[in-house]
């Protein structure tokens, strides 16, 4: 499927399809790519996600399917096992959420009924919708609480969240984030979940990639359950996975057809299949696979310490020419910038850099007294420009850019003259370079 002839006869047969993907390849070419949740993935899993792996249907897991031919399959879908486990120190993993968003489901669904309290990080001052907000299954199926950051300090204040826990006396507690650029006490919070007979569970969708090479702290031995993406600072593809840095006896009382009560595991597996999905995406966890072997390189290394030094230097940067940072600095690969301070909204913010060629997402900052279309700030990340080859002189240029960009906000000219040296720029960092990282030496 996945060969040169192939694949132009597939762009003569569909251009409309493939004529747009040229123009997203452009579009990703000219541009400097800030988004946090965004990364380019190398060539061999961009290759393993287009191949026919696609084809091969496989309910349930390595050995125990429900269909015929699944050997090969089934020895990809080990690999990715055995690669995350390794990767992360995890004594159980299943790799097949689709995405962190059901991940995150199947989890809720091992470990919750509906109607159970939760105490989450509120959306609002940087968390996922997936941990209880209101429009998302979580907020509808379960009983949300939310503890959030200091108004004064932008970080998270452990000894609320404690009173929290311990007013609201929740069945699962969730730690991680979308927008929050400090790092997490996980001894705090386990200590906090026990006071109150909760589980604890770490979303690491952002940092992960931070997480598994030891520049942040380590949720594993004290987090009950970590859910993560696959496709932020991880750089594999789009996905999901659920991990455990130990199982135990579940403490819901299931117990299988002999009376024993059933390992953690058996119900998170259910909980994925047939629990929240059907046949598993084989390309996407053979894709999984490479990129966790991919993080196993010293070069990955090297890359996420970039990730981190570009990001405390654009935050640096930013701070230097008088723009508010929230929390002043931060530990991972992004940050938020208030603009409340300048009198410019996200949405203003986003729109010109966008014309610029310079992607960012307008995000809500703490406190924000503006809507969720409005915002008052922006999200910046580091982990895409720091796979292009960005490294921290280039994060002072961008600040010039951006700060130029948002003084000349109603200036076409100056705009343009942006945009042209931002296209121009980035020509020296080819995607095709980008396709070639981790590549084995040919
Ligand atoms: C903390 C966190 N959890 C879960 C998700 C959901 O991931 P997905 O978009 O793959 O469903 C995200 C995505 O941004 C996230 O930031």
């Amino acid at each position: 499927m996945f060969n040169k002839e192939n694949q132009d006869q597939m762009i003569t047969k569909d251009l409309s399809v493939f004529s747009l993907i040229a123009a997203e390849k452009d579009r990703q070419q000219k541009g400097i790519e800030l988004i946090a949740s965004e990364n380019f993935v190398s060539s061999q899993v961009a290759a393993a996600a287009g191949s026919v792996l696609t084809n091969k249907y496989a309910e349930g897991l390595p050995g125990k399917r429900y269909y015929r031919g699944c050997h090969v399959v089934d020895a990809i879908e080990s690999l990715a096992i055995e690669r995350a486990k390794a990767l992360f120190g995890a004594a159980w993993v299943n790799v097949q959420p689709h995405s962190g968003s059901q991940a995150n489901a199947a989890l809720m669904m091992a470990v919750l009924q509906p109607g159970d309290k939760i105490l989450g990080f509120h959306l609002a001052h940087g968390g996922h919708l997936t941990h209880g907000s209101p429009v998302s299954f979580s907020g509808k199926l379960y009983n949300a609480c939310f503890y959030g950051v200091n108004r004064d300090t932008g970080r998270i204040d452990w000894e609320e969240v404690a009173q929290k826990a311990s007013l609201e006396k929740p069945r699962l507690i969730i730690c991680g984030a979308s927008a929050y650029s400090r790092d997490w006490d996980y001894v705090r919070l386990r200590a906090i979940a026990d006071e109150v007979g909760a589980l604890l569970w770490a979303d690491i969708a952002h940092p992960c990639g931070l997480i598994s090479q030891g520049l942040l702290n380590n949720p594993f031995p004290y987090c009950h359950f970590v859910t993560t993406t696959t496709h932020k600072t991880l750089r594999g593809p789009r996905g999901g996975m659920i991990l455990m840095g130990k199982d135990f006896e579940n403490p819901l009382g299931k117990t299988n057809a002999k009376g024993m009560l059933q390992p953690m595991s058996v119900l998170l597996d259910a909980a994925v299949f047939p629990g929240t999905q059907g046949g598993p995406l084989e390309h996407i966890i053979a894709a999984k696979a490479i990129a966790f072997h991919e993080a196993m390189t010293s070069d990955y290394k090297a890359y996420v310490l970039q990730v981190q030094q570009n990001a405390q230097v654009l935050a640096q940067g930013f701070m230097d020419q008088g723009y508010k940072v929230v929390s002043d600095g931060t530990d991972n690969h992004l940050f938020l910038l208030d603009l409340s301070p300048k009198n410019i909204t996200g949405n203003q913010a986003d729109i010109v850099l966008e014309q610029a060629d310079i992607t960012v997402n307008k995000n809500l900052i703490p406190f924000d007294t503006t809507s969720p279309f409005v915002t008052s700030g922006i999200r910046l990340g580091t982990a895409a420009v720091t796979t292009r080859g960005l490294v921290a002189a280039d994060m002072l240029l961008i600040v010039e850019w951006i700060d130029h960009l948002l003084k000349h906000m109603d200036d076409p000219m100056q705009i343009q003259a942006v945009k042209e040296a931002v296209n121009k720029y980035m020509r020296k960092f080819p995607l095709s370079q980008v396709d070639n990282h981790n590549l084995p030496p040919s």
